[in-house]
């Protein structure tokens, strides 16, 4: 979501990001982490079918894990299982479950116990968003965000937890960075995400003596999402946005990040919090002109495409 923010920023508050003869550029997994890392290992991935956590699951995928991913729209995560599993010669499951619904989640977990016997890796990533002010988001929009984001993760830990405990496993959330200032038109996000973030750093804490770890990955400007692809001209993706890394982020940031965190090199990595995004986050400014986009919303109604 941060990308989808950001790329709304107002031309006026746009800066240009000076090339730098010190951009690293993304890496794939495999060439600095072993290929077989995770082999006999099984990741467990709401909201895997596309954008970041299909990415996410790919990577685990290459270094050895088969994976169940779990989404509302069965063709989509049926079309991903097939490419993963053809892509990296390792089984990929599609479930159909809405993260909102604790039975269907119970079942997707029964189902990946019985096709692979375990669940080592969790990732926590199904979420929905849109912009709306807190004056114009209705209390059924605020309440569904909440119900995919906050209670969806909630209810992804309990249908999976008794497994993960079991092969000490360890559990990743997607989050976000703009719940760490105050983000107009994200109140339903912030709340959600905020969250998240007490979740886990909860679970860590309690499921830390039963050998079982707990992070957040939050990622900033990613390229190649469908928010980006869907908002930002593709001859220009990179204006207006202030990053030290020098440049938007690639799904293979967030999947080096996700390799690191559940290898066993993060042993004593638990309850943390880990923004992967350039360092954007310390040079963020509003996204929107402000107080304009307050005071007058109908002003920026091209730029957010919201129901105001
Ligand atoms: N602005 C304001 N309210 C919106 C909205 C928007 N752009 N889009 C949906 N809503 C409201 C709906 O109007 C509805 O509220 P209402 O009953 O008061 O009218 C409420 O949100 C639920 O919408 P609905 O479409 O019925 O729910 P859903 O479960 O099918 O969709 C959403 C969930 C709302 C999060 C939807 O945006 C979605 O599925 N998005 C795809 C995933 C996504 O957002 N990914 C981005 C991750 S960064």
């Amino acid at each position: 979501m941060w990308l989808l923010l950001n790329t709304l920023r107002s031309p006026t508050l746009m800066t240009h990001m000076a090339p730098s003869a010190h951009i690293q550029p993304s890496v794939d997994s495999t060439s600095v982490f072993k290929s077989d890392l995770f082999r006999g290992k099984v990741l467990f991935c709401t909201g895997g079918g596309s954008g970041i956590c299909r990415g996410m699951t790919a990577a685990m995928m290459k270094h050895g894990a088969d994976a169940v991913i779990v989404g509302r729209k069965l063709d989509r995560l049926s079309q991903t299982a097939k490419e993963l599993s053809e892509a990296t010669g390792r089984a990929c499951i599609p479930v159909q479950a809405d993260v909102r619904q604790p039975q269907a989640l119970r079942e997707a977990a029964a189902k990946a116990i019985e096709t692979f016997g375990r669940i080592d890796f969790v990732i926590c990533g199904a979420a929905g968003n849109f912009l709306a002010p807190i004056s114009g988001v209705s209390e059924n929009a605020f309440r569904t965000v909440i119900e995919i984001d906050t209670i969806g993760s909630y209810n992804t830990i309990k249908a999976t937890l008794p497994h993960v405990r079991a092969s000490r496993g360890s559990y990743i959330h997607v989050s976000a960075t703009l719940h760490y200032r105050a983000t107009p038109y994200q109140a339903h996000v912030s709340a959600a995400k905020a969250g998240v973030d007490a979740l886990s750093a909860v679970l860590a804490v309690e499921e830390g003596p039963h050998g079982v770890r707990s992070n957040v990955i939050a990622p900033g400007p990613i390229d190649g999402t469908e928010g980006m692809d869907r908002l930002r001209p593709k001859d220009n993706r990179s204006s207006g946005l202030s990053i030290p890394a020098g440049r938007l982020g690639d799904v293979n940031d967030v999947a080096n990040a996700t390799i690191f965190l559940f290898s066993d090199a993060a042993a004593f990595i638990t309850g943390q919090v880990l923004p992967v995004d350039g360092g954007a986050e310390h040079l963020r400014t509003q996204f929107l002109p402000y107080p304009q986009a307050v005071l007058d919303p109908a002003s920026v109604k091209g730029m957010i495409n919201t129901k105001l």
